[in-house]
């Protein structure tokens, strides 16, 4: 079978192409295409979302006429279409919805809506057999997702593949968010996330360490709860930056003090969620799970707690169509019926296993 996606929940424009059989778990990447708006929304400190939709809506065609072309198919060729219906930007998102409803009415298409958060999770647990070559790997459960975004943060706990119950959600800020507003206190472009990581990095390298006087808060991580809250770390590097004359080496220590904190309370969330939910495998998923330092610092928690981990390669992590793809495979080979053309919207809001 052959299964075209479309993304357009942020502003990564993404179409992917995959071939596969209904009863394996192997399939074929035959497209997988991306357009970053990242560098037309720096100006701004970060997306914005009816610029998003302008450029979705400017470049989604381009990128559909070349997948199928990279893929050597004709749009009548395809067996299903799959679209990120959310969560996200509602401007965003409708337009992959509207072009995705529009293209499988037309060819008579079977369509498919589907969660964003879902593809990150599955992102993580796919494995690249030989190029373009993947296969759906079999995480033991129970197991939890960390799925940390710049949209999003929760813990995920799922009692079996595909089942889902979130039990831990940012109440304000999502970590992506927080990299990339202190970043921007820091004078720092966006996205945040990697430059705040190479400072760090630089940082660390030259053994610093933070002074009492920059230390930043570790919010909620002491609560009973699996929440966290990310906003006050932001507003803390934010004073923080204001109160002190910012140079160079000043801005490393600020980075890694920053980074150290969102790990901190990550790693304390993660082994919390592990123990209550008496996990055998965690998989991280999301943008910021690229972050080197968190990497590290769940593998350590994993190697010591006995759980099996699973993180994105650093071209999963972020967004792509590829792992809505992925998504809507798996829904066809459990026989999930397809979605109906005329029902099928774009919800900025959708959840996974509501708490
Ligand atoms: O999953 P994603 O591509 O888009 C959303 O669905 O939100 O995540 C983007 C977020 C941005 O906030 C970006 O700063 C963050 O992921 N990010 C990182 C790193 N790479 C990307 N955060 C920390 N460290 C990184 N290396
Ligand atoms: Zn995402």
């Amino acid at each position: 079978m052959k299964l075209l996606a479309i993304e357009t929940s942020c502003d990564e424009t993404g179409v992917a192409i995959i071939e596969f059989k209904k009863e394996s778990d192997n399939f074929k990447v035959l497209a997988n295409l991306l357009i970053s708006q990242i560098d037309i929304h720096k100006e701004f400190g970060g997306v914005y979302p009816n610029l998003a939709k302008r450029e979705h809506t400017k470049n989604l065609p381009i990128l559909i006429d070349k997948s199928l072309e990279k893929a050597k198919l004709d749009i009548k060729d395809l067996d299903a279409i799959a679209v990120t219906m959310g969560p996200g930007l509602a401007p965003a998102l409708w337009v992959g919805v509207e072009e995705a409803k529009r293209l499988a009415k037309e060819n008579n298409i079977p369509l498919y809506g589907i969660n964003h958060m879902e593809g990150h999770i599955y992102a993580s647990i796919v494995e690249e057999k030989k190029k373009n070559e993947y296969t759906v790997t079999k995480p033991k459960v129970p197991a939890l997702a960390l799925l940390i975004s710049g949209g999003h943060t929760e813990i995920v706990f799922m009692p079996t593949l595909g089942k889902y119950q979130k039990v831990g959600e940012t109440l304000d800020d999502a970590a992506g968010e927080a990299f990339d507003k202190a970043a921007r206190s820091l004078g720092l472009e966006y996205p945040g996330g990697p430059k705040i990581s190479k400072l760090a990095d630089n940082a660390r390298k030259r053994g610093a360490v933070t002074p009492e006087n920059i230390r930043l808060p570790r919010p909620m991580i002491n609560s009973k709860t699996l929440d966290f809250s990310f906003s006050g770390l932001k507003t803390a590097v934010m004073y923080a930056a204001q109160k002190n004359e910012i140079n160079n080496e000043l801005r490393e220590v600020f980075c890694m003090e920053f980074e150290n904190a969102v790990t901190d309370v990550i790693v304390k969330k993660v082994e919390t969620a592990g123990f209550l939910y008496n996990a055998k495998t965690l998989i991280v998923g999301g943008g910021v799970s690229a972050n080197t330092h968190i990497r590290e610092a769940v593998e350590n928690v994993c190697k010591r707690d006995g759980m099996d981990l699973y993180l994105p390669k650093k071209d999963m992590s972020t967004d792509n169509a590829l792992m809505i793809a992925i998504i809507a495979m798996v829904k066809i080979q459990n026989n999930t019926e397809p979605d109906s053309n005329l029902n099928l919207s774009a919800q900025s809001n959708l959840s996974l296993g509501a708490k």
